[in-house]
C-alpha cells in the first residue's frame, strides 16, 4: 500500500499524513524533511548551489537519518534547525537541483520497498510513485496556510511575523511550481482535497472515506 500526499507549503500534509499513518498502520516518510536536511548540509558546508562536483561529493557521503519523528544530520539531531527560515528560504532552490532530486528519490523508493507507506511531498504521486494506490493533493487558501504556520511557530514559543511567513510560503510555492524537474502539481489521477476552513479531524475523515472507497473497489 502506497499513499501519496502532495501539495503546497502549509497545506497540512505532514499533520494529516502522521494521523493517517497511525490510524491505518502505515510507515510515514516526510520527504520535505529530506530536502531540508540536505539544504542544511549545503549551508553548513557553504557550498554554492551551482557547484555540481561538490554537490555530488556531498550526496555520496550524505549521512541523514529519520527516527521517531526526529531528524539527524551527521548523527546530530537537527529537527528544529531544519525548520528555521534560513533553510526554508533556500530549500526550493536546492530541491530543484537534478542530482539532489535523483538521490532523494532513490532513497525514498528504497525506504518504501516492501513496506506499507504514506509519503508526503510535492512529486510523490507524479514522479516518485506514479503507481501509488491513493494520491491526495492537499490545497488550502495561502492566507490560511500562512496563519497555520504562524500559529505553529508561536505555539512552540518562537517569534514570527505573519507577513514574512506569508511571503515565504507564496514564494516557495512559486519556485516549486515553475521548476523544470518534478514541479509541484496534482497527478492526473490525484484527488484534490481543499482544507480551507476545515479542521484536522474533518480533513482526516475526508481522506479516510476516500481510502475506504478505494479499498472497496480494489
Ligand atoms: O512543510 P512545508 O510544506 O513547509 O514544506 P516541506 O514539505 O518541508 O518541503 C520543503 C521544500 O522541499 C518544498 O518547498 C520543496 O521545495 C521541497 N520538496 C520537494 O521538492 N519535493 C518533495 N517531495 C518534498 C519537498
Amino acid at each position: 500500500m502506497i499513499i501519496a500526499v502532495d501539495g503546497p507549503a502549509g497545506s497540512g500534509k505532514s499533520t494529516i499524513s502522521k494521523l493517517l499513518a497511525k490510524e491505518l498502520g502505515l510507515v510515514y516518510l516526510d520527504t520535505g524533511a529530506m530536502y531540508r536536511l540536505f539544504t542544511l548540509k549545503m549551508l553548513k558546508e557553504n557550498i554554492s548551489f551551482s557547484d555540481s562536483d561538490k554537490i555530488n561529493e556531498l550526496l555520496e557521503n550524505l549521512n541523514i537519518n529519520i527516527e521517531n519523528d526526529r531528524f539527524y544530520l551527521d548523527e546530530k539531531d537537527v529537527s528544529e534547525e531544519i525548520r528555521k527560515s534560513e533553510v526554508s528560504e533556500n530549500v526550493s532552490e536546492v530541491s530543484a537541483i537534478k542530482e539532489v532530486r535523483e538521490e532523494m528519490i532513490n532513497l525514498q523508493r528504497k525506504f518504501s520497498s516492501s513496506k506499507d507507506v504514506i509519503l508526503d511531498g510535492r512529486d510523490i504521486g507524479t514522479v516518485v510513485f506514479p503507481n501509488a494506490d491513493i494520491k491526495i493533493f492537499l490545497v488550502a487558501d495561502p492566507k490560511e496556510r500562512a496563519e497555520r504556520r504562524y500559529k505553529e511557530v508561536i505555539g512552540k514559543g518562537g517569534k514570527a511575523s505573519f507577513q514574512e511567513i506569508y511571503e515565504s510560503i507564496v514564494n516557495r510555492d512559486r519556485l516549486d511550481t515553475v521548476r523544470e524537474i518534478s514541479p509541484l502539481k496534482k497527478a492526473e489521477d490525484g484527488i484534490e482535497v481543499d482544507t480551507t476552513g476545515k479542521t484536522i479531524e474533518e480533513v482526516k475523515n475526508m481522506i479516510l472515506s476516500i481510502y475506504k472507497t478505494k479499498s472497496n473497489i480494489c
